[in-house]
């Protein structure tokens, strides 16, 4: 840790704060699945927990309004589906609450283009652009608002959020030391199996929500002849030899790793196990039609309810703005913003 920084004051000892979002960009996926949502419903039951439906990180790319509303409460019924118990935990929309883009502007003011500029996400997702939206680049800075303004100590997350939680942490660390002790300053939280599941027909690449790749993503509500076609097809390797190796037999290491994140059987176990990709396969769709079935049972109750999501969905939001409100306060008087009616 710096020198520099000094914890400010936690307002939520002696628990944890944990923050996560998710962007409402299209169907959930065992990738969102395995690799955070099943441990933010673990992290509930023992953290003070804040999830959020990033809906303005939505904005950033082409998108259709009344699909982006659509897609916000399917995302939040996704989540309920997936365990997270509003009761427990608090679950709302970032643009309910209006503190996350007030704060983003004051790192903006803090980040510098140049480290926007290099963010992969960044570099992959405006490679062949004519046009690029600011948003598309400061779309890490909102996030780090979102994260510092629950005083987070941990966010968990998959692999490929990884660079930005340090931006998170760099922006953190930049504004405490140039205005004194304001936000806390979190710690990335990523699962050591599942952290990033592959497309099944591109293994090179991640599994996602946005990338047309119907083949190559099992969703969370997809039936089970639906698994066990897209888990068959997956692509594997020239090479017939069982190891686990990333690199040179990504499609066989991907499935390994489904194995092993939706069992509690470990990869070297698994790799000593089977004989063939076939037998592997056929273990694999079981293992994800199982631990997707509660989920899928979740989904067909809450969807027939759309109001009772939103009146929690409103709930969560009053809630999350009670907290967002006094750490936006606090880096408005740091930074140097006169408050309303005082002199
Ligand atoms: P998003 O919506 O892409 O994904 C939500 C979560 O799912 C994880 N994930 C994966 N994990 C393993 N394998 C994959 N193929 C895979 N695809 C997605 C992501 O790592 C993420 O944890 N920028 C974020 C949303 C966000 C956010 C935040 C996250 C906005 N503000 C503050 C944490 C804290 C995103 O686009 O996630």
């Amino acid at each position: 840790m710096d020198a520099q920084w000094r914890a400010p004051p936690s307002y939520h000892w002696p628990m944890t704060r944990v923050f996560s979002g998710i962007q409402p960009s299209g169907a959930l996926h065992v990738g969102n699945y395995l690799g955070a949502l099943r441990q933010w419903a673990v992290d509930q039951h023992d953290a003070d927990c804040f999830y959020c439906v990033v809906d303005l990180h939505g904005l950033t790319t082409d998108h259709e309004p009344a699909e982006l509303r659509r897609r916000t409460l399917e995302t939040a019924i996704g989540l309920l589906a997936s365990g997270l118990d509003p009761d427990v935990c608090t679950i709302f929309v970032q643009s309910h609450v209006h503190e996350h883009s007030e704060l983003a502007w004051l790192l903006e003011c803090t980040a510098t283009i140049g480290e926007l500029r290099r963010m992969t996400q960044f570099k992959d997702k405006s490679a062949g652009l004519e046009s690029v939206r600011a948003g598309l680049m400061t779309y890490p800075v909102l996030m780090a608002a979102d994260i510092v303004l629950y005083d987070t100590d941990r966010v968990p997350v998959g692999d490929d959020q990884r660079q930005h939680i340090e931006l998170t942490r760099d922006l953190a660390v930049r504004f405490n030391s140039r205005y004194g002790a304001t936000f806390v300053v979190p710690e990335p939280s990523i699962p050591t199996v599942g952290a990033r599941v592959m497309d099944l027909q591109h293994p090179e690449r991640k599994m996602s929500k946005s990338v047309d790749s119907p083949l190559g993503t099992v969703n969370v509500l997809d039936s089970p002849d639906e698994i066990a076609q897209k888990v068959r097809k997956a692509v594997t390797d020239t090479s017939a030899k069982m190891a686990y190796d990333p690199d040179a037999q990504p499609g066989l290491a991907n499935l390994i790793e489904l194995l092993a994140a939706s069992t509690s059987r470990t990869i070297d176990d698994i790799v000593a196990t089977y004989p063939n990709y076939g037998s592997l396969k056929a273990d694999v769709v079981e293992a994800l039609t199982e631990v997707l079935r509660p989920v899928k049972a979740r989904h067909e109750e809450l969807r027939g309810d759309p109001s009772a999501i939103a009146q929690l969905l409103e709930k969560g939001a009053a809630k999350a703005s009670s907290v967002a409100s006094v750490t936006l306060r606090r880096a408005q008087q740091a930074i140097g913003l006169l408050p309303p009616g005082v002199i």
